[in-house]
């Protein structure tokens, strides 16, 4: 059975856990596994800023957060849902990415069908979910969509024909996906910084059969893109020059 995670980032079961709730009565109806994580009743520490996990690996801090990570790495299909704050996403939401830095550079989770759901009273949705769309971009998913509620219908279930997208995608386990350009600009960075800048990232990109690639593999690239992708990391590479004794 395909197991779909869903993240509450509010700071209480209210609206956007309530929108999640709708969601996951249509994803029990569909047969799939469900679970939800209220990131706030969760033992997440702040980010110590120390760099660690970008240049190491790992984090020193012994709390939750490997956990929840290890849950997003198993599960077939991912749902993030934050309320608005100051036209943006929650910083328990914003903290919980800065932990899970090393997957900007490393991502495990490629490929992986995600919804994003934000609810506000009024304003900030569209830079909301751009903001967690930035994220999801460097972890490299499948964006499949985008839900949201407002002061107006915050009682208006989810239906299925909103996550209708998602739900394909986790039948297909991702496959097919076709990233736009600036997925593929994305990808192309962090190539090129582990080809050219990070020993740690160039082991991980090698022998995950990532480094010779302009895309992760199982995407639908177009050689228009295939072109675009190589190109600019050709020009990328020149660009960005290694740094001698990079510690
Ligand atoms: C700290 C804070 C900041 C907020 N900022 C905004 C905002 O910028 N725009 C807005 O329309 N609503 C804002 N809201 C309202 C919430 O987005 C809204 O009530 C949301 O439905 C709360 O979801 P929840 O019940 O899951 O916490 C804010 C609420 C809080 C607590």
């Amino acid at each position: 059975m395909k197991k779909i995670l869903l993240i509450n980032g509010s700071g209480r079961k209210k609206n956007t856990y309530h929108l999640l709730k709708s969601i996951e009565e249509i994803l029990i109806n569909e047969i799939f596994e469900t679970e939800i994580v209220n990131l706030y009743k969760e033992n997440l520490e702040f980010c110590k800023g120390c760099e660690v996990c970008i240049l190491k690996d790992g984090c020193f801090i012994n709390d939750n957060c490997n956990e929840i990570m290890k849950k997003i790495l198993q599960c077939d299909g991912l749902i993030i849902g934050t309320p608005v704050y100051l036209n943006n996403m929650s910083g328990i939401l914003k903290n919980f990415f800065d932990r899970t830095c090393s997957w900007f550079h490393r991502t495990p989770v490629y490929q992986k069908p995600t919804l994003l759901l934000a609810n506000t009273q009024g304003s900030g949705i569209k830079t909301t979910l751009n903001s967690i769309k930035e994220v999801m971009i460097q972890w490299g998913v499948c964006l499949t969509g985008r839900v949201s509620r407002n002061g107006r219908n915050f009682n208006k279930p989810i239906t299925r024909e909103e996550i209708k997208n998602f739900i394909t995608s986790v039948n297909l386990n991702g496959f097919g996906y076709t990233p736009s350009f600036k997925e593929i600009y994305t990808y192309n960075i962090q190539r090129t910084l582990a080809n050219n800048i990070f020993p740690i990232d160039k082991k991980y990109w090698e022998e995950n059969d990532l480094i010779n690639n302009v895309y992760f593999k199982s995407a639908r690239i177009n050689p228009i893109k295939k072109f675009y992708g190589n190109a600019l990391y050709k020009l990328l590479c020149k660009v960005i020059k290694p740094i001698e004794n990079l510690k």
